[in-house]
């Protein structure tokens, strides 16, 4: 059996201490006593064969996209609620939910070393993101977005959904805003809000948050950290000195964004808005006659744009927190450890081998490389080859599309500053990427030397 099935028993074991719970109701028929419906097996069956269609995102040898399985704890944790199937939008839908959610995003926010906080769990990071940029629009109305040209594409999305002007500012040859250009840009006096993204979704490279905090003393913009995919990594020991500058900072930001459906071990569906002053949730002022019934105390949908929320995410959430606490040195923070060393171990064999070209090393646990070749062409075609071939091999890498300035420095290449290249990118985010390396790497040796001898 490849896949867990820890999960399973913990929710079998569990689920009876839940019922212990509502042991004073009368018996409801048709919840106690369910008859065998053979039609559910055959169902399921066919669902478990539609689900085959899929890559093995699980498994070490997948080590392509940003995909990351759930923490056991987590996945028999929301199982277990859905039995409940709190809606975390009210406390008269989900009172214990919304409690465990209040703690689980106080812990995240504490990581940042906020004690005082306004957040909230969302469905993802673009749903948090729309959220920190609609409270900069009504506080800065009208005036305009800044992100990075290697920010997550929702930002210029969402910047056109508020109806708020929106700008790229460039990166540098390692995927990191140039603020050089960002001051110019600020020089107009139209900007309202920067995003700095703390590990970009494409190469994980984090913006300089040092420097965007000077220029903010002198511009006043406010400040929006999107660190959806490497927040985590605030926890992780095993940075750069300059990567580690920056995540020291993140705290400095007026709101952050982090995906616990990414780093933090949670099914899809998780992600988590956190403001530095709590007063923005005046922003969100609104009646509800329909749900803010049962108490005075803070409903989650009181604070929140979306809604009916899975209060399941929340219990997922908190329940891992508990078992794996967001500290330094501890074991949570081991698994991203491990992640980065496996990205910084697989980049220096690239770097280390004539028929792979690296543009940069790993900020965190992304990794970009090309194979070696005489033009853009020619890399983009190998690129495309060796993620085929490397599949059939059951190493699932990704592809990405990235500027040629990334590979000037090390290819000699003819380019203009527009052209870009397709090159090869894994995101090792699994712990057990670490321990799987050198199979990783004797497989990708492999599936290169018959791709690149033809
Ligand atoms: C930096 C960053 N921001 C935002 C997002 C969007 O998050 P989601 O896919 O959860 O909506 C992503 C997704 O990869 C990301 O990496």
């Amino acid at each position: 059996m490849h896949l867990e099935e820890t999960s399973l028993q913990l929710l079998k074991d569990s689920l009876k201490q839940l019922d212990n719970g509502f042991a004073a109701l009368p018996p409801a028929a048709e919840n106690t006593a369910p008859t065998y419906d053979p039609r559910l097996t055959a169902v399921m069956n066919e669902v478990a064969t539609k689900l085959q269609d899929n890559y093995p995102y699980f498994h070490p040898l997948y080590a392509g996209q940003m995909l990351k399985p759930p923490h056991p704890i987590a996945r028999a944790a929301y199982a277990l609620a859905t039995w409940i199937n709190p809606n975390n939008h009210a406390l008269d839908g989900g009172r214990a939910s919304s409690a465990l959610e209040k703690e689980a995003v106080a812990q995240i926010a504490a990581m940042f070393g906020w004690r005082e906080h306004l957040g909230h769990l969302c469905g993802g990071g673009t749903m948090a993101n729309l959220e920190a940029l609609w409270v900069a629009g009504q506080l800065h109305f009208g005036k305009k977005i800044l992100a990075s040209d290697q920010s997550h594409y929702t930002h210029k999305r969402i910047s056109a959904v508020l109806q708020l002007p929106f700008a790229h500012v460039p990166t540098d040859n390692r995927g990191r805003m140039d603020t050089s250009a960002l001051e110019k840009m600020l020089a107009a006096g139209d900007v309202g809000c920067v995003v700095a993204t703390e590990g970009t979704t494409g190469t994980g490279s984090v913006d300089p948050l040092p420097e965007i905090l000077r220029l903010r003393e002198r511009y006043g913009f406010r400040l929006h950290v999107d660190a959806a995919y490497g927040g985590y990594f605030t926890l992780a020991s095993n940075l750069t000195a300059e990567t580690r500058a920056s995540f020291e900072l993140i705290g400095r930001a007026d709101s952050i964004v982090i995906d616990p459906h990414k780093h933090g071990l949670q099914p899809y569906g998780c992600g988590c808005v956190l403001f530095r002053d709590p007063q923005v949730g005046a922003i969100y002022k609104h009646e509800s006659p329909y749900t803010y019934f049962t108490s005075s105390e803070l409903h989650l949908g009181e604070i929140s744009l979306e809604c009916s929320r899975p209060g399941a995410s929340a219990v997922a959430l908190w329940a891992t927190q508990r078992l794996l606490p967001l500290v330094r040195g501890g074991e949570f923070a081991g698994m991203l450890e491990a992640s980065r060393d496996a990205a910084v171990q697989f980049a220096e064999r690239l770097a280390n081998d004539a028929r792979w070209v690296l543009p940069f090393a790993p900020e965190l646990d992304i990794v970009v490389w090309a194979p070696r070749a005489k033009t853009i062409a020619e890399i983009s075609a190998l690129s495309q080859r060796i993620f085929d071939a490397a599949a059939k091999q059951n190493l699932y890498l990704a592809l990405i599309r990235v500027p040629i300035k990334f590979f000037l420095a090390q290819h000699n290449l003819q380019a203009s500053a527009t052209d870009t290249v397709l090159c090869l990118r894994s995101v090792l985010m699994k712990p057990e990427h670490r321990d799987w390396l050198d199979r990783i790497w004797t497989i990708l040796s492999r599936v290169a030397d018959g791709v690149l001898s033809r």
